[in-house]
Formats: C-alpha cells, sequence, structure tokens
C-alpha cells in the first residue's frame, strides 16, 4: 500500500503524519519504508536527530528521493506500506507522487483558508475517492 501524504501549504503536518503512521504501521508488524520526496529533508533529519538521541528508528526504514528516481524506487519498493513524505512548493514532485499513490492523505489545519486550500489539492487527485482530510489537533 503506497500512501502519499500531500498539500501545497507548508507546516501542515505532512511529515509528522509520515512518521506516526509508519510507526504505526512498523509497531503493527509491517515492513515499512518512508520515501522523503522533500528536498529540504524533514523526515531523513527526523531519522537523523532520534539517531543523535539514542533512539533510533527500528521499526520501518526512512530514505531520501529526488523527483527523477521517486518512480524507480516505488516500483522496486518491497515494504507492504510505503509512506511518500511531499515537499510543499513543488507541484511536480506532489503530482508524481499522488499519480503513484493508492491513498492520499492531505493533512489541513482547522482555518477556512488553509482547508480550501487542502480541497483543491484532493480535486488533484482524480476521480478515485481514495483521499482524507486529516485535521490536526491544535
Ligand atoms: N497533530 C498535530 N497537532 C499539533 N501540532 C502538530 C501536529 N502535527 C504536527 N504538528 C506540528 O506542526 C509543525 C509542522 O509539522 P510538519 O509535520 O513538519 O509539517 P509539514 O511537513 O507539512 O511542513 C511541527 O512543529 C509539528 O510538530
Ligand atoms: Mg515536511
Amino acid at each position: 500500500m503506497i500512501v502519499t501524504i500531500a498539500t501545497t501549504k507548508g507546516g501542515a503536518a505532512k511529515t509528522t503524519t509520515a512518521m506516526l503512521l509508519a510507526e504505526a504501521a512498523g509497531r503493527a508488524g509491517h515492513s515499512t519504508l518512508v520515501i522523503d520526496a522533500d528536498p529540504q529533508g524533514s523526515a531523513t533529519q527526523w531519522k537523523e536527530v532520534a539517531e543523535e538521541n539514542g533512539e533510533p528508528i527500528r521499526r520501518y526504514t526512512v530514505t531520501p528521493v529526488n523527483r527523477v528516481m521517486l518512480s524507480r524506487v516505488i516500483s522496486k519498493a518491497t515494504e507492504e506500506w510505503v509512506f511518500i513524505d511531499t515537499p510543499p512548493g513543488d507541484p511536480a514532485v506532489i503530482n508524481e507522487a499522488i499519480e503513484l499513490a493508492d491513498f492520499v492523505i492531505v493533512p489541513s489545519p482547522v482555518a477556512p483558508e488553509d482547508f480550501n486550500r487542502a480541497v483543491r489539492t484532493l480535486g488533484t487527485t482524480g476521480d478515485t475517492p481514495r483521499s482524507l482530510i486529516v485535521v490536526p489537533l491544535g
């Protein structure tokens, strides 16, 4: 199952959602991969900080992937769960990650402008009802 977490807005909890869902899948006993498709490398940084703090991520793998390699890495992935963390401002990466996904999560804060933006992102995911908006707490 390939799950893309995407919205055009930064700071919307994409990386947090990807990492925590991966942890949950790993704890449930599933082989799990996070693909860090954000050039800023937040998911990769998360992994490195965890290692530095003596609490390395053990239940899933995090790997940085650029847009050119994205479809190739996805096609070769053998994990049961693959979560793709995307950058906020790169439509080419966002669209490709959405195309490759079985399911798309569009996180959105509760403010109306943010919600409208998330709905616009959903509009790019095609006719298949495979998307979900998550409204983060706080
Ligand atoms: N459910 C949540 N409730 C409150 N704050 C959250 C939640 N999820 C993430 N955050 C915080 O929001 C900020 C942005 O999260 P991040 O996952 O980096 O967003 P993005 O990847 O979309 O830029 C971080 O400081 C993170 O700790
Ligand atoms: Mg991020």
